[in-house]
């Protein structure tokens, strides 16, 4: 049987992204690893300046562990079973103690109190869920006021050959669990209909730029400084 046509421009459906990254389990560090450096070093960089508790949401196969420091201590949730599986063999080599744990969990429905964390991370994560603005509104709810979220992904090129590119491979990308026409303009309109949360940088990332850094800062909610 045929798949069903994949609507290149909706957000990604869950299943599609389970199956993707249950297939990309065994290859991912060898083949992403490598790929995605030097974004995953630029996140886990600006989240050890914020320190403390931090929560990396699409954790995968834990390949950032090494990027934190004794300074912090790390969570990381990701909804596919056999990406945590790794990240769990990867904890179990006793070489990441500032590592509590790993946990499946879907990041549109976090089990973390309000304000748990100070500094929420998602590397090449943001771009691949059902629901993003969902997911956002949860790292906002799970991070402390003053504390940040920070993004890091590629993201739509807007204009050009390197915009028809990837609309053009958009289809295909999803079911390689890929996703490469999702615009800035989505997260910073998250953050200003979201009342609690600033943007406060947008970088692309060295060498190539063709990562894009976003950070955000919770504030504190209305309903917050009414009560205090
Ligand atoms: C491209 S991988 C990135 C993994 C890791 N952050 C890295 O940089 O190597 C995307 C990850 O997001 C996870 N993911 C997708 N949707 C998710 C969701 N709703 N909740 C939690 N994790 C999700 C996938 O299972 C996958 O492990």
């Amino acid at each position: 049987m045929s798949e069903p046509r994949v609507d290149a421009f909706a957000d990604p459906e869950r299943h599609v992204m389970e199956k993707a990254y249950a297939r990309w389990a065994p290859l991912y560090d060898m083949v992403c690893g490598p790929i995605f450096e030097s974004g995953r070093r630029a996140a886990a960089e600006a989240a050890r300046r914020v320190g403390g508790r931090i929560l990396e949401v699409g954790v995968g196969t834990g390949l950032s562990f090494s990027d934190y420091d004794h300074s912090t201590r790390v969570v990381g949730i990701d909804m596919s079973a056999p990406m945590v599986a790794k990240a769990k063999a990867r904890l179990a080599t006793g070489r990441f103690p500032h590592v509590d744990s790993v946990m499946v969990m879907d990041a549109s429905d976090l089990a973390f109190e309000d304000g748990a964390f100070d500094c929420v991370v998602a590397q090449f994560v943001i771009t691949l869920v059902a629901d993003p603005e969902r997911v956002l509104d949860e790292c906002a709810r799970v991070v402390r006021p003053g504390g940040e979220i920070i993004l890091v992904n590629h993201l739509y090129s807007e204009k050009g050959v390197g915009a028809a590119l990837e609309r053009l491979l958009a289809r295909p990308a999803r079911r390689m669990g890929l996703r490469p026409e999702f615009p800035f303009a989505r997260l910073a309109a998250w953050a200003e209909r979201h009342g609690a949360v600033a943007l406060i940088e947008r970088r692309p990332i060295k060498p190539l730029g063709v990562y894009t850094l976003v950070r955000f800062r919770r504030g504190v909610e209305e309903r917050e400084r009414a009560a205090a």
